[in-house]
């Protein structure tokens, strides 16, 4: 009996599978990293055939746990969002390696842009800003930059994709080559809309350089995506969803009304608002993207991006040695009665909502002589509450005040931080007892489209949790964010 999904969670540091039973319990979860390379300042690299092993060697692990291919009942595909892939229409062959959403090679093509002032039709088309974060510019890199790829690209010997689309593509053997509205609303070659609303933007394709024939079909997040092989698992199963990871964790968190909101912090940090079905217009450089289109439910949300956060407390761990386990960053944050005055902004590759400065780098402020390695990871913890502190104001300046935190994320089992999080932005912070809201949230969207679940029944479900009120006083919290101001600034210029 078909009585499971299989999600594959493609995210940016580690790839993941899980099967969930009808009830959308956790059947079986496996996970391999990726590695990434950073081969200059600034440029972030994944290798898009080792994506694709690790992602076929989870599903086959979690797929033999869960007793085999025939009770996989439907595919459900998520994804880090604007990574771009361009490939061999042939062969497969990706054509250059993966150019990661943090990357900031595409800087310079984006300011020259900017200066002949195209940035407010940009975002009047397709939501989002002139920054090298999404793909537009990133394929153009690869078509301007791997010889012959333009003629190839011209000849229509090439495609495009997000890795979604890519992972597709594989599973169908070439077959298959589409994408969903949210990954495509990712791109700046997207008229951001719903349904008939959006498409492919002639208009972008010609400012970004990149010929029409390379787009995939835009399907809704739940469609017929098309079969998975048999010769990869036994058999053939459908895949019923698409989605970009931060839109499905809105969808696994149940954020399914307008005005409600989640921040989920994975590799970066990403908050995400439920706009409903009206268009969202920022003042405040935050991002007008689709929230989801299901059966029955489709939305827009406005985006604010962080692009460093779990990578903060890797990097503490990893390259400065300060911890030796990622939960060790709680205990060494609470051995300190306050942060000592050290504060630190984690440009690692630039900043984004609501600066978007490419160029930005990060920096560690208020060192004295009594600053230990314990001064330093709390720094960074506090850094990822400052910085979703400026994103909550930006949504309240473009009138979409949130009234509460929906949290998930490889960071959120960190108390501290959660309790930190909840007094710096004065709102009360609510996590789940289900973690992995990302891959949930693919596989209610897999079952909406096999007829297993309504959206009404998904938004009116309960999600058991801790909340987190906030408790600190006005007078600490202003004095904190006025020390985390000065260091910002001073990475700003
Ligand atoms: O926009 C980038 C985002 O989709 C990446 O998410 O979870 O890999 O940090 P994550």
């Amino acid at each position: 009996m078909s009585d499971f999904i299989l999600v594959m969670d493609e995210g940016t540091t580690s790839t993941r599978a899980i099967v969930y039973d009808r009830d959308f319990r956790e059947v079986a979860l496996a996970q391999e990293e990726v590695a990434l390379g950073y081969p200059q300042d600034g440029w972030v690299e994944q290798d898009g055939e080792e994506i694709w092993t690790r992602t076929l060697s989870v599903c086959r692990a979690v797929i033999a746990k869960a007793g085999g291919a025939a009770r996989i009942a439907a595919i459900g595909i998520t994804n880090q969002r604007e990574t771009t892939l361009v490939w061999d229409r042939k062969t497969g062959k990706p054509l250059a390696p993966a150019i990661i959403w943090q990357d900031r090679r595409t800087a310079a093509f984006c300011d020259g842009l900017k200066e002949k002032g195209y940035e407010a039709d940009v975002q009047a088309e397709t939501g989002l800003l002139l920054d090298p974060y999404f793909s537009g510019t990133k394929i153009n890199w690869v078509l301007s930059n791997v010889p012959g790829a333009r003629e190839r690209a011209e000849a229509g010997d090439l495609a495009f994709g997000t890795i979604d689309s890519f992972l597709l593509w594989r599973l169908t053997g070439g077959k298959v080559h589409a994408t969903d509205v949210t990954n495509a609303s990712r791109t700046l070659l997207y008229r951001l809309g719903l349904g008939g609303e959006g498409g492919w933007s002639p208009a972008m394709a010609a400012m970004m350089g990149v010929p029409q024939s390379l787009l995939p079909e835009v399907k809704p997040s739940a469609a017929d995506f098309g079969m998975a092989e048999a010769a990869l698992f036994g058999r053939e199963i459908p895949v019923a969803s698409i989605l970009g990871d931060q839109q499905s964790a809105l969808v696994g968190q149940g954020c399914l009304k307008p005005g409600q909101a989640k921040i989920t912090f994975g590799t970066g940090a990403f908050l995400v608002a439920n706009t409903g079905a009206a268009r969202p217009v920022s003042e405040n450089r935050l991002l007008g993207t689709v929230g989801y289109e299901l059966p029955g439910a489709a939305a827009m949300a406005l985006e604010g991006s962080i692009f460093n956060a779990g990578t903060v407390i890797k990097w503490l761990r990893d390259d400065l040695g300060l911890i030796q386990r990622a939960d060790e960053s709680a205990a060494a944050a609470a051995s300190l009665k306050d942060n000592g005055g050290v504060y630190m902004v984690p440009a690692f590759t630039g900043l984004g909502a609501p600066h978007w400065n490419a160029e930005a780098r990060g920096l560690i402020a208020g060192l004295t002589r009594a600053a230990t390695a314990a001064h330093l990871v709390r720094a960074g913890l506090e850094s990822v509450a400052y910085q979703t502190h400026d994103l909550l104001a930006a949504f309240a300046g473009d009138g979409a005040p949130i009234a509460e935190l929906r949290v998930d994320g490889g960071m959120v089992g960190n108390d501290w931080l959660m309790q930190f999080l909840a007094d710096i932005c004065a709102l009360p912070v609510l996590r789940p007892d289900y973690r992995e809201m990302t891959a949930l949230g693919a596989a209610a969207a897999a079952a909406m489209q096999i007829g297993w679940l309504s959206a009404a029944d998904w938004a009116a479900r309960e999600v058991p949790g801790k909340r987190f009120e906030p408790r600190m006083d006005t007078a600490a919290r202003e004095s904190l964010l006025k020390g985390w101001q000065a260091a910002l600034h001073r990475a700003l210029t």
